[in-house]
């Protein structure tokens, strides 16, 4: 039997699965670390805490499996996309990572419409300016760290970095590419217009890579303090949403899923460049060669649950502990008590300001009709119906973009909660089904491993191989009637506050 390693360096850990070829689980491991928050808007992370993460990661499956090192066949990489990493010419990192979801940058975002023009960056990127994505965090670094901008040598993206601790190679693939804002996304390599219009050196940047080519080889060094041979391939891997897409089998046309992580995303597979001009949505390489996929993005998604978990559930964290329960399953029980609506409560997720669909960097959360009655439960349902009628607004989106869905798939952590599954279900009024596996990004990566290791002749072969259906989750007939008229009312909130926003962040 053959195995592959798949790693996932997400915001909040870093996952190693050891699969075997047809994709069962054989050992898991997560190391979690810390993101730091030194101004309103602003996150970073070190880039040293990803590496030691996926370094023991790494070494824990193997020792947990007792698998021979000669039996692993590859390592793919997924990670949090648009992190900008900046090593110096010795390979030092220079700063923390200034990661997806910071806000640092309207200004940069300004620059970059002024200097290029806002149509020709969607014609060459298929996106306009956004705050969060890598190009402006360069510019960024350029106007307020000089000192630090002048001994850059390299620039890469976190799971680029952990791929540069494994072959010692400065590389990247077309699926993480998308979101610097440089790659000409159409034609799937560097824009040599964009980068010198923003006066990017292009050796700083890796070689682009499709997501299943294999982009080097594991150094003797780091295959002596992981368990495993020297020179096991490393493939291009993925961002990991183009990862969790081939993890959960959406890979043609018509296939969709929706992730709720820390961010929430809805996916959509396109086998042409479908591209929405207002910019709600982005749309970026799939990692399925010569295929893209469209995905609207909620910024604070898992988030805002994380951060009503951490402010407001004590008793569940610590009943959970007692009782061996995962907290989050018994906020859900919590939740589930309380009718669609929340007691007519709202709740806007934009604790991290939101993408899709208003691209305002400066919108903050809301809840929406407080009133004496509302308990902690009612809030915690709010908080769930939220960050559902958020994705709704990216589904709404793939519908005027004629971006067909006939299949929706739920994952991440939120897609394993049933109370979330059937919001989306009656949110979206469409089925929603999971996959077998639980593994989302972690799999995809491994399976594009496989096929850059020979095991599979293509990924979507690979993947009509190792994925399988699982759960389908119905919407209920009287609940969809019911969400729409909050969903409509929620789509009137964010319009009325709109310059309320402005005017907070400007104080
Ligand atoms: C996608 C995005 C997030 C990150 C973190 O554009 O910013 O989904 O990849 O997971």
């Amino acid at each position: 039997m053959s195995y592959i390693i798949g790693v996932d360096c997400g915001t909040s850990g870093t996952k190693t699965v050891l699969f075997d070829e047809r994709g069962a689980v054989i050992a898991s491991k997560t190391i979690e670390y810390p993101m730091y928050q030194p101004q309103n808007g602003y996150a970073e992370q070190d880039p040293a805490d990803w590496s030691a993460a996926m370094i023991s990661t790494i070494k824990a499956v193997m020792v947990q499996s007792g698998v021979k090192k000669e039996d692993v066949k590859g390592i793919g990489i997924s990670g949090q996309m648009h992190g900008l990493v900046m090593l110096d010419k010795d390979n030092n990192v220079l700063r923390r990572s200034i990661i997806w979801c910071d806000q640092r940058t309207a200004a940069e975002v300004e620059e970059m419409n002024r200097i290029v023009g806002r149509d020709k960056l969607v014609e060459i990127t298929a996106n306009p300016a956004l705050t969060g994505w890598t190009a402006a965090k360069i510019l960024w670094v350029k106007n307020n760290e000089p000192e630090i901008y002048s001994k850059v040598a390299h620039i890469l993206l976190p799971k680029d970095y952990l791929r540069f601790i494994l072959t010692g190679e400065y590389a990247t693939e077309v699926s993480d590419a998308s979101g610097m804002q440089i790659l000409d996304v159409p034609n799937r390599k560097w824009s040599d217009e964009l980068l010198s219009a923003f006066e990017i050196d292009k050796s700083w940047l890796g070689k682009v890579y499709e997501s299943c080519e294999v982009t080097g080889k594991l150094t003797k060094c780091m295959a002596e303090e992981l368990g495993l041979c020297e020179g096991t391939i490393v493939v291009g891997g993925a961002g990991d949403n183009a990862a969790a897409a081939v993890g959960t089998g959406v890979v043609e046309d018509g296939k969709a899923f929706t992730t709720i992580g820390t961010s929430g995303v809805v996916f959509a597979h396109t086998s042409s460049v479908s591209i929405d001009k207002e910019g709600r949505v982005h749309t970026c390489c799939a990692a399925v060669p010569d295929t893209w996929h469209v995905m609207g993005v909620t910024q604070g998604a898992g988030l805002s649950l994380k951060w009503f978990r951490d402010n407001f559930c004590m008793t569940e964290k610590e009943t959970a502990k007692l009782m061996g329960l995962d907290e989050y399953y018994l906020m859900d029980k919590q939740a589930e008590q309380v009718p669609v609506g929340a007691n007519r409560l709202l709740y806007l997720p934009y604790l991290m300001g939101e993408r899709t669909p208003h691209l305002d960097p400066d919108a903050r959360g809301v809840f929406f009709g407080l009133s004496a009655i509302h308990t902690r439960r009612d809030m915690l349902r709010a908080v769930m119906e939220g960050v559902t009628y958020s994705l709704r607004d990216c589904v709404e989106v793939f519908r005027e973009m004629n971006v067909n869905v006939s299949d929706m798939m739920a994952c991440g952590g939120g897609g394993s909660s049933p109370l979330w599954r059937s919001m989306l279900a009656d949110l979206y009024n469409c089925n929603v089904k999971t996959v077998a596996s639980k593994e989302g990004p972690a799999l995809g990566v491994a399976i594009l491993a496989s096929v850059g290791a020979g095991l599979y002749s293509s990924v979507t072969e690979a993947c009509g191989a190792i994925i399988s259906a699982d759960k389908v989750q119905e919407p209920d007939p009287a609940n969809v009637p019911e969400y729409e008229k909050y969903y409509q009312l929620y789509r009137e909130i964010y319009p009325a506050l709109k310059d309320k926003f402005s005017k907070l962040a400007a104080l």
